[in-house]
């Protein structure tokens, strides 16, 4: 990753770059099937649920103070049992890509996963994404599953692939404790 970049939790002040930066994503890419860019306030919405639920949300930073990219985590799924699963995002500046920090990201991303207790970690690839698919499986990921042309942006019908990897124990152990 580039020397220069420093990852921390993402705080409520920084909803106005991340929705910028996820705002170039939503426009002009696949990888996110919103059509309409979030503003500010929905992104400080979102975090805010993300971090009230424990999880981790994390913005990265080059030295000179810009923000080029975040990255977070939720359950995968409301229901009580998937206590210990969630699912991440990462999105990085449109003009850092390819650079390594979403390596970097996606490793610190891991981390703060598996200290809040997640076992296993599942990255929903939408639109077959290159770059997404070469970081996640080289941060250990496997293809679990493929959804069939289930988007439709950009002229284009859109897979979307399912990638999974376990954290720490994974399923190894029992948990600390059970869902109810
Ligand atoms: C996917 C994304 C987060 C990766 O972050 P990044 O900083 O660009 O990636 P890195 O530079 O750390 O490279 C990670 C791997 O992807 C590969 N890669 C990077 N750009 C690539 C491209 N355009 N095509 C194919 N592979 C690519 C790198 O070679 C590297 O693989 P390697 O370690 O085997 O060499 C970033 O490209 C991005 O934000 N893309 C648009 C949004 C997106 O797809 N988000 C994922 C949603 S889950």
């Amino acid at each position: 990753m580039d020397g220069a970049v420093t990852i921390t939790p993402a705080t409520p002040a920084d909803a106005p770059e991340i929705a910028a930066i996820y705002a170039h994503h939503v426009l002009h890419g696949t990888a996110s099937f919103e059509t309409v860019p979030p503003d500010a306030a929905e992104m400080a919405a979102r975090m805010a649920k993300v971090r009230d639920a424990g999880a981790p949300w994390l913005i990265a930073r080059v030295a000179a103070g810009e923000a080029v990219g975040f990255a977070y985590a939720a359950q995968y799924n409301a229901r009580a049992a998937y206590r210990y699963a969630c699912e991440n995002s990462i999105y990085l500046r449109h003009d850092r890509l390819g650079q390594g920090i979403g390596t970097g990201l996606l490793a610190a991303l891991l981390q703060a996963c598996e200290d809040c207790g997640f076992r296993q970690v599942i990255a929903g690839i939408a639109g077959s994404e290159p770059a997404s698919i070469a970081l996640h499986a080289r941060a250990g990921f496997v293809e679990v599953a493929r959804l069939k042309s289930v988007g439709r942006k950009h002229g284009r019908w859109l897979d979307v692939l399912y990638l999974q990897r376990a954290l720490g124990a994974g399923d190894a152990t029992p948990p600390p404790e059970e869902p109810r």
